[in-house]
């Protein structure tokens, strides 16, 4: 089948990709033509493991291609995707300008009817707004549909390929059929392809996003209650999450949740809340906690040096808002980053993936290290911020002769805390009893006790 894909980035990139490597011509079109050349030249715009390879293979057999011009591009698809992004407002709601401006271009450019499948995340009605509106700037059919995505960055492609679900939103029975066909290759027979109302799908998408949040905002407060009675959120997890009815997904306390998705999901669907008179006070509270998360291992750190920072250098290992991906948007780490530089910090950064992005937002205001062991050369302290591979199993040694005082502010609860002590370390991670290093002669009564017992 032919298909266009409207928004050339992270999700489109690989919905795009993925259907060209199923044997449909796929043409990706995108108002950023640096973007555009980049895949012309082969090159993939984005850090996603498995993508360029793809992105290659189908480009040279033909059945891939990038372009700016729309009049184009909306002559090439049967089925439109559109995948542009849907940013925040600055009252929380979702910005719909994007959308709205490609689906606007492409019902002036169709030459005939087309099936429209928005997969952008969309507040419940965008697609009766949307239909309305390219039906206004058209004399052709469009039949629109909802097909919210649910790929994870850092495993996109896998994701798209081998989906726990496909969700399919439109009342009209000819059109999700010819979706439905374009998901087969991906959707073995256990896998469900659910059809339901097109307002349905697009509330499914923000109930879906908005339990993941909730439970990672849930995790984190419990962490911060063991934090202060002593107790290691790690044991409260495990009796927790071995519970069949919770299971173990998306409770990994940490320094709160990032991307371009949770934030601004949790948010979006608040508004919505809002605009019909509902005060949704759990979305609200997933919010407000994981705003506080994101500073609390601040604390630890004014404990231990004091409010400001003059002077002081930190070493920051991961800047992206989750590992195996370059993307920084709404991570973490930057709310922790500029905490650091406001009290008077040096920030030296390393990320395998994310340093070019982080440039472009801080430039010359902090130091960016080519590998995790350059970044801790004269630093005060490290902190892990992204749970990077290449961070869980570190040379404690070669981190310990570095800096200037053996101590590390671990976000991620990437080290046992047994371990940071026998090692003398000072270790603050999240919701776990802090350790003092070598300050109070812990590290050797705990050795003691290990030889014993
Ligand atoms: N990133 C994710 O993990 C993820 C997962 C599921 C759903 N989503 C949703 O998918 C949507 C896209 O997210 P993303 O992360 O891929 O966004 P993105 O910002 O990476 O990419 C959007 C692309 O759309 C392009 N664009 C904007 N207006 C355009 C227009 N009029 N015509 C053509 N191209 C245009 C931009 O230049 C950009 O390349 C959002 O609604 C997001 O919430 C994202």
């Amino acid at each position: 089948m032919k298909i266009t894909i409207v928004g050339t980035g992270y999700v489109g990139l690989v919905t795009g990709t993925c259907f060209a490597d199923c044997g449909n011509h796929v043409c990706c079109l995108d108002i950023d033509p640096t973007k555009i050349a980049l895949l012309n030249a082969g090159k993939c715009t984005i850090y996603e493991p498995g993508l360029e390879e793809l992105i290659l293979q189908n480009s040279r057999a033909g059945r891939l291609t990038f372009t700016t011009d729309v009049n184009h591009a909306a002559r090439h698809g049967e089925v439109i995707f559109l995948c542009v992004g849907t940013p925040p407002s600055p009252d929380g709601s979702a910005d719909l300008s994007g959308i709205e401006a490609a689906a606007k271009s492409i019902a002036e450019h169709m030459p005939d009817s087309r099936i429209v499948v928005i997969k952008s995340t969309v507040p419940v009605g965008t697609g009766d707004r949307i239909e309305t509106l390219m039906r206004n700037h058209t004399k052709h059919r469009v039949e629109l549909v909802s097909n919210p995505e649910f790929l994870k960055e850092g495993a996109a492609v896998r994701d798209f390929r081998m989906p726990d679900r496909v969700v399919i939103g439109t009342e009209c029975e000819e059109s999700a059929e010819v979706v439905r066909q374009l998901y087969l290759p991906f959707t073995p027979p256990r896998t469900p392809i659910l059809m339901i109302g097109r307002r349905a799908a697009e509330m499914s998408k923000y109930a879906a996003n908005s339990y993941l949040a909730m439970r990672i905002s849930f995790i984190n407060e419990i962490a911060n209650i063991c934090e202060r009675v002593g107790v290691d959120i790690d044991e409260v997890k495990s009796g927790m999450a071995t519970d069949a009815r919770i299971g173990p997904h998306f409770l990994y306390p940490g320094v709160g949740y990032g991307g371009s998705c949770f934030p601004k999901d949790v948010q979006a669907l608040a508004a919505v809340s809002d605009s019909v008179d509902h005060d949704a006070r759990i979305l609200k509270a997933v919010h407000e906690t994981n705003e506080m998360q994101k500073c609390a291992m601040f604390d630890h750190v004014r404990s231990e040096f004091g409010s400001r920072l003059d002077g002081k250098r930190f070493a920051v290992w991961g800047v992206t808002f989750k590992s195996r991906t370059d993307d920084i948007r709404e991570s973490p780490a930057l709310t922790m980053v500029d905490l650091l530089l406001d009290a008077g910090a040096w920030v030296t950064a390393y990320d395998p993936q994310g340093l070019e992005n982080l440039a472009v937002k801080y430039a010359g205001r902090i130091h960016y290290a080519r590998d995790a062991y350059d970044a801790l050369a004269e630093a005060d302290a490290l902190m892990v911020l992204t749970d990077w591979d290449e961070f869980r199993s570190p040379d404690f040694d070669r981190i310990s002769a570095a800096l200037k005082r053996p101590i590390v502010f671990d976000g991620r609860n990437l080290y046992k805390t047994a371990w940071m002590r026998r090692h003398r370390f000072t270790y603050y991670s999240i919701g776990r009893p802090p350790v003092y290093g070598e300050r109070d002669g812990m590290s050797r009564a705990f050795e003691l006790e290990e030889t014993l017992s």
